[in-house]
């Protein structure tokens, strides 16, 4: 019986080494193969060993990394502090995520994001991981592409601008002659022809409608300066002088305390007001729009609701019609943002939110 039990033991102990063994080829590859680099540092943060990825990014040798402080190696020439403050904490038994530059052996630097992994057995911190994924390239193209998008804008900025300047000095002197002949017509016809009369009247009422549009449109399109003021005045600003040129009643509620935003915050809060009011004033029918702006955790929400006419919801969803709605999506997706369109039969609501970032915004 005795020997039946000793024999269940060992043929269990075997069973489990096998299974020790299979884990450990297992990890075995993982390390080896894997496309991010990790290093693996004993408890006093000396070098043990790490994957060809490792050596690929960082291109040190093993020798070279046993003979000096990882931290020392790879650190980038002023982040020799942040690295050794993260050392120093991942040994402390905490894990550690951030993005960081570290320096190759050629001088370069590289952008890399890092996991500094405490490795803790049965209690007792017996070394630690750190896993750092190249993301150089990911930041040059990130680079590339605000610097694009900020082209892009600019550019619609400066055609804006023009097109404004053009409908200003064109056509609004051309519709301002035209309703001063109109009212010299209208004296020149005098009591003679009534139904004379009733067209040069219509067609003068039709004329300063249309430099009224022009001037709303001049206005919407040319934006103040933003630079010195921020969001607040300005935003009040845009609201009186919408109702005055479209006849709609504002009601504006803005936080007191809103402070300053990066520019391009700045720029696209307002880009999309535009282009809300803009809509309320073609689409909705509406006598009165509501405003709201405020900052609250970390995002900065603006709301632009009506009372008006009710579309079809196609319309608001694929933006089928224009390209108002895909560009406001667009402005503030590019900034980690989303642009909601509500509906109901009391009218229209469009909720944009932007993050901010109070350290790189303020
Ligand atoms: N406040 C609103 N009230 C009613 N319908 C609206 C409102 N805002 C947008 N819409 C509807 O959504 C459609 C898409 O709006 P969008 O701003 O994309 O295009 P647009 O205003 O027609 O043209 P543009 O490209 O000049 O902005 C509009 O054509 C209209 O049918
Ligand atoms: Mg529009």
């Amino acid at each position: 019986m005795r020997d039946l039990v000793s024999l269940e033991a060992v043929s269990e102990s075997v069973s489990l080494d096998a299974n020790a063994n299979t884990i450990a080829a297992r990890l075995q590859a993982l390390f080896e193969h894997s496309p991010v680099a990790i290093v693996a540092l004993d408890h006093e943060h000396r070098f043990v060993m790490c994957n060809p990825a490792f050596i690929a990014l960082f291109q040190f040798t093993q020798e070279e990394m046993l003979a000096t402080d990882i931290d020392q190696l790879i650190a980038a020439p002023d982040t020799t502090n942040e690295a050794r403050n993260l050392s120093l904490t991942v040994l402390r038994g905490e894990k550690v995520h951030t993005v960081a530059q570290r320096r190759r052996k050629d001088g370069m630097i590289v952008d890399v994001e890092i996991y500094g992994i405490p490795l803790i057995v049965d209690g007792i911190l017996n070394g630690v991981y750190g896993v750092y994924q190249d993301i150089t390239e990911r930041n040059h193209a990130k680079t590339a592409y605000k610097q694009l998008s900020q082209m892009l804008n600019d550019a619609q900025h400066e055609e804006r601008r023009r097109v404004a300047r053009d409908l200003h000095d064109s056509t609004s002197q051309e519709l301002a002659v035209l309703n001063w002949n109109l009212t010299m017509l209208s004296k020149m016809v005098g009591d003679r022809d009534a139904t004379l009369q009733g067209m040069v009247a219509q067609t003068k009422e039709i004329a300063l409608q249309c430099s009224s549009r022009i001037r709303s449109a001049s206005y919407l399109l040319h934006p103040p300066l933003l630079g010195n003021e921020g969001l607040q005045p300005i935003v009040s600003r845009l609201a009186t002088e919408f109702e005055l040129r479209s006849g709609i009643h504002v009601t504006l509620d803005i936080q007191d305390s809103l402070g300053r935003f990066a520019d391009v915050i700045e720029i696209t809060v307002f880009r999309v007001l535009q282009e809300a009011l803009a809509n309320v004033m073609r689409h909705s029918g509406s006598p009165v729009v509501h405003l709201s702006l405020w900052e609250q955790s970390g995002w900065l929400t603006l709301i632009v609701s009506d009372e008006g006419r009710k579309v079809a919801m196609a319309n608001l969803k694929n933006d089928r019609t224009g390209v108002g709605v895909s560009g406001m999506r667009e402005r503030l997706e590019q900034l980690g943002g989303h642009l909601r369109m509500e509906q109901t039969n009391d009218g229209t609501t469009v909720i944009s939110a932007l993050p901010i970032d109070r350290e790189t915004n303020a």
